[in-house]
């Protein structure tokens, strides 16, 4: 705990919609894991912020907090090192939520990219809620309770980052210094495809999940986008442009070599190409979904690891919220 003190605070969070899949944990898992020594993470489950865009799959969410604590475990997240803990169990959020909706401007809001673009895909109309539009608020909250420092996230969230510092300067020149500015740090990962080849996205049907079954995985591989221009098990191929040559770039690196040189002079066809990769991965993944089967198979193991992860971030966030009176002299 002393060392904590010294290590620089991270949080980061991800919306519980389903199971994890491989463009998760090669844009954020992976790297939170590696983060863990070196920093004071958090790690949260933003179950609040589901209700944002998908009300009508609300009974679901309780469902999806414990499959993703369960993914994020088998991956290797560890409640020894990292404060792993769900957003609602944590009040202090919704209290700061209302404190940092003050900070910030409707107009602002409303211009927020990712909020704009979400109402053009979403076909919203004027079905957006109150909510919706302070999602980054709520976000601010998440970051700002715990004071981080750094906010791992993709590049898509850059914008709600921003307006995490602007709320976080404006309450700091108002009331006084209590928030630092959170910086990004932002996941490098090129665009990860799923099985038709474009990017892996569950809105698109196309993702593999982190917890497949080797029948699965094989299930999935087969029918796989590969180079389009390569009909024939003889016709040269162009891995450059297959999704299972990217998968073996970013799973077995020790093959990508021989089998990019195998595909171009046509010696391997895609039917072994996909097996063995499917090999590959079924090994890659097992340490995951075997640590991922202990905590399913212990469910009250499970409920202690949540209860306790909550529990700290629970005192820390009233920690803040301490300050954050005192700061202001109200509450
Ligand atoms: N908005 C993030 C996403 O969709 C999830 C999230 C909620 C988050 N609160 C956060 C990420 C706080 C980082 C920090 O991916």
């Amino acid at each position: 705990m002393s060392e904590n003190k010294t290590k620089k605070v991270i949080l980061s969070g991800m919306r519980p919609t389903g199971r994890l899949h491989w463009g998760n944990y090669t844009g954020a898992l992976e790297n939170w894991n590696q983060l863990q020594d070196e920093y004071n993470c958090h790690f949260m489950v933003a179950d609040w912020h589901v209700l944002t865009t998908a009300l009508d799959k609300a009974k679901e969410i309780g469902h999806n907090s414990r499959e993703m604590f369960l993914d994020w475990l088998g991956a290797g997240l560890d409640p020894e090192k990292s404060v792993l803990f769900i957003q609602s169990e944590v009040k202090e959020h919704a209290e700061l939520n209302l404190i940092m909706s003050m900070m910030i401007s409707m107009g602002r809001l409303e211009r927020n990219p990712t909020f704009k673009e979400q109402i053009r895909d979403l076909n919203m109309g004027n079905e957006i809620s109150f909510g919706h539009l302070g999602y980054p608020v709520l976000q601010a909250a998440d970051i700002l309770v715990y004071k981080a420092h750094a906010v791992p996230v993709g590049e898509d969230q850059l914008p709600h980052l921003e307006l995490t510092r602007e709320m976080a300067r404006k309450f700091n020149r108002i009331f006084g210094d209590v928030f630092p500015e959170p910086e990004p740090l932002v996941t490098k990962f090129s665009r990860f495809p799923g099985t038709d080849g474009k990017r892996m996205s569950k809105s698109l049907g196309n993702t593999i999940e982190i917890s497949a079954s080797p029948e699965e995985i094989i299930k999935k591989i087969k029918p796989a986008f590969t180079d389009p221009a390569r009909l024939r098990k003889t016709d040269p191929g162009h891995p450059e442009v297959c999704a299972i040559y990217t998968w073996y770039q970013k799973f077995l690196p020790g093959q990508v070599e021989e089998t990019a040189s195998e595909c171009r002079s046509a010696s391997r066809g895609c039917v072994d190409c996909k097996m063995k990769l499917a090999d590959g991965v079924i090994e890659h993944f097992a340490p995951l979904r075997d640590r991922r089967a202990e905590y399913e198979n212990d469910p009250k193991r499970l409920d202690e690891i949540i209860a306790a992860g909550c529990e700290k971030a629970q005192i820390e966030a009233a920690c803040t919220m301490e300050k954050v009176h005192n700061t202001m002299g109200i509450g």
